[in-house]
């Protein structure tokens, strides 16, 4: 896959599967802003960006704050001149049940994980008019194609980026500009580390997958990168599921 000197901005991406997503882009040739709500570690990510001999640019952003969002998109096109490639990877889990949940919990998760979609592709999509293509890749979930118990306002969240998903690539592509999703599975990142340090939740999740192993960012890495590449120009609209077979059963 060929990225070399497209430009890709990657939310949430100063750890876990948004930080190997900005890897996999910076080696196969783009320069990436990391942009997150922490902005020492994001610049600590643009070093290993440079270390690969690509650029990068750190952007403090809160992907549910309008303003921050629009300030991002700015820095970028400043420095870069142009976007090709948005990553809405930005989200937050939070494991609670209905009668325990706030409002506050679903306003905030919904926020983040569905209105930051919303806003940062609002932002962008006017740079990539102007480009007359480009790629936009959400980070859905399993936990948006079926249930997961304690998990209401998540899955909610994670059910309608699959839907937005499908609506942005038809009115996108009047526009050359490919709207796709990827609906990871369990993967091994600093969201599921407390879940995965309990033995007995870990076997549980994994007697439910067929490729017997917890994923790695790297596993979501290599679909974006994939569909962030010309190989995948005729593809959109779709949710890519990558998660060791959950979904067959
Ligand atoms: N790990 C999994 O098993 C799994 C499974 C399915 C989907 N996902 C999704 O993958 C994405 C990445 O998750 P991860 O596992 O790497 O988790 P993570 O917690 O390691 O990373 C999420 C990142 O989003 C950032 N973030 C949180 N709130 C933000 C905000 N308001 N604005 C900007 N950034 C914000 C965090 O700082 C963090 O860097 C999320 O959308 C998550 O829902 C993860």
């Amino acid at each position: 896959m060929d990225l070399k000197n497209k430009i890709a901005i990657v939310t949430g991406s100063r750890r876990g599967i948004g930080k190997a997503i900005v890897l996999a882009l910076a080696k196969a040739g783009a320069h990436v802003v990391v942009s997150d709500i922490n902005l020492d570690d994001c610049n600590k990510v643009v070093e290993e960006i440079k270390a690969i001999g690509k650029e990068g640019l750190a952007v403090k952003a809160d992907v549910s704050n309008n303003e921050d969002i629009k300030q991002m998109v700015e820095s970028t096109v400043k420095r870069f001149g142009k976007i090709d490639i948005l990553v809405n990877n930005a989200g937050i889990y939070m494991q609670k049940s209905l009668t325990d949940s706030t409002e506050q919990d679903f306003d905030r998760i919904l926020d983040i994980n569905l209105k930051g979609v919303f806003l940062c592709s609002k932002a962008v999509v006017p740079e990539m008019i102007k480009q007359g293509k480009g790629k936009i890749i959400n980070i859905t979930s399993i936990a948006g194609q079926v249930g997961f118990a304690n998990s209401s306002a998540y899955c909610a969240s994670k059910g309608a980026i699959i839907n937005i998903t499908r609506e942005l690539a038809l009115e996108l592509a009047q526009y050359k500009i490919n709207v796709n999703a990827i609906g990871p599975g369990v993967i091994e990142t600093p969201m599921t580390k407390n879940l995965l340090e309990d033995k007995a939740t870990k076997e549980t999740l994994l007697a439910n997958i067929p490729l017997n192993r917890i994923g790695k960012p790297e596993d979501i890495a290599n679909a974006a990168l994939f569909l962030a590449s010309n190989k995948a120009d005729y593809i959109t609209g779709i949710t890519l599921f990558v998660d060791g077979g959950w979904l067959t059963h």
